[in-house]
């Protein structure tokens, strides 16, 4: 009889191997450079007072939704959220998600269809690839950052395009030229989304708002589970837009709404980020003092996310070993989350991160290196 479990077995069986099988760890305890906590919101008792407080006010918030928005989930909390996001964003109309994944995967599920195409970074986060396979849109690949390509590939497009880019790329801690790019979508009337997952809280509201970009980007995505320190996430777009993606959005439409309590959140989240500008010129200072460790970064000097290219999978284990053994956790990343060859160790820059730990860990990856 035909052994269901073969093909399952023999492709575990090549990632470890290769030596990169992923599998579930307890949290480390340790130096944080490896999360997306950014600001170090989540775990900050002021914070938590907050939502402590909220939670008090009015226990309800934590009861499940139950149901879909288009159903009995739709509360005044998720709708009003949605209204102070938008105005804070300066854009028509705002619609939550309960996470970033979600929130790409109804975008370029739904608003692409089998005759228009997708043109994407090749860098993008995969959450848009697997959503445009399910809008079986036609995509195509242009160089990663690179606005020329752009235009080579858009000149001979014909119908409808959409282009996917993030304003700061998570696993190269580098920037999208986004003005440049905003120009080409205006130029062949194609419609830009950009995901803001890493840079929204550290920047501000995020590169589109401070570029004062938003009029000219068909949606943006901006993610709560980062530098908010909280969870979900918000397309901000029009209500047109809006309107179709509760129409057509399944990963919006077939699922039960998160309870309250993830809307409160987020709005405190947003009011916290306000009274707490302080985190993010920290965070800034704490990547100068981490750039000034003379390490051979691809990334952009004041990105929170700093890359470094160790392209052999057994000395990129070793030197993250070495780095955890001295109670640093970094994350390396292998193929094929990248593309072989540019196998690298990932390093989180925190607000919260001392000049002593900065300097330490520079010092053990240089005398690694
Ligand atoms: C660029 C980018 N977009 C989207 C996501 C998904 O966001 P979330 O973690 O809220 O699902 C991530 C998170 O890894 C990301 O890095």
């Amino acid at each position: 009889m035909h052994n269901l479990y073969l093909p399952v077995e023999e492709a575990l069986a090549k990632r470890k191997q290769k030596g990169v099988l992923r599998t579930l760890r307890p949290r480390q305890k340790g130096v944080d450079f490896y999360s997306n906590n950014y600001l170090g919101f989540a775990g900050n008792e002021n914070f938590q007072n907050i939502l402590l407080e909220a939670i008090q006010k009015n226990p309800d918030v934590l009861n499940g939704s139950t149901g879909s928005r288009l159903i009995s989930g739709n509360s005044d909390i998720v709708t009003q959220t949605e209204k102070y996001i938008a105005k804070e964003h300066h854009c028509e109309a705002a619609l939550l998600f309960p996470s970033g994944y979600n929130a790409n995967l109804a975008l370029f599920s739904a608003l692409p269809n089998r005759h228009d195409t997708v043109i994407v970074d090749e860098k993008i986060h995969r959450s848009v690839h697997d959503a445009c396979k399910l809008s079986n849109a036609k995509k195509l690949k242009f160089k990663h950052n690179d606005y020329n390509h752009l235009e080579d590939i858009l000149k001979r497009q014909t119908g409808t395009v959409y282009i996917a880019v993030e304003s700061l790329y998570s696993m190269d801690g580098d920037f999208c030229p986004l003005q440049e790019i905003t120009d080409l979508t205006a130029k062949y009337n194609a419609g830009l989304i950009v995901d803001e997952a890493h840079a929204f809280g550290v920047f501000g509201y995020g590169l589109v708002n401070s570029l004062k970009l938003h009029e000219k980007v068909l949606a943006t995505v901006v993610t709560y589970g980062k530098a908010l320190g909280t969870h979900g996430a918000a397309v901000l777009t029009n209500d047109l837009i809006k309107a179709y993606l509760i129409n057509f959005a399944s990963p919006f439409i077939y699922t039960t709404s998160a309870h309250d309590f993830l809307w409160i959140s987020i709005s405190k989240g947003y009011e916290f980020l306000n009274e707490n500008k302080a985190a993010s010129v920290q965070l800034q200072k704490n990547i100068a003092t981490f750039r000034r460790g003379n390490l051979k970064s691809r990334s952009q000097e004041n990105s929170p996310i700093q890359a470094i290219i160790i392209p052999d999978n057994h000395q990129l284990k070793e030197l993250s070993k070495t780095l955890s053994d001295n109670g640093f956790l970094t994350y390396p990343i292998f193929s094929p989350t990248v593309r072989e060859g540019t196998e690298r160790l990932r390093i989180c820059l925190h607000s919260f991160n001392t000049e002593s730990e900065i300097s330490e860990l520079t010092k053990i990856i240089n005398e690694f290196i």
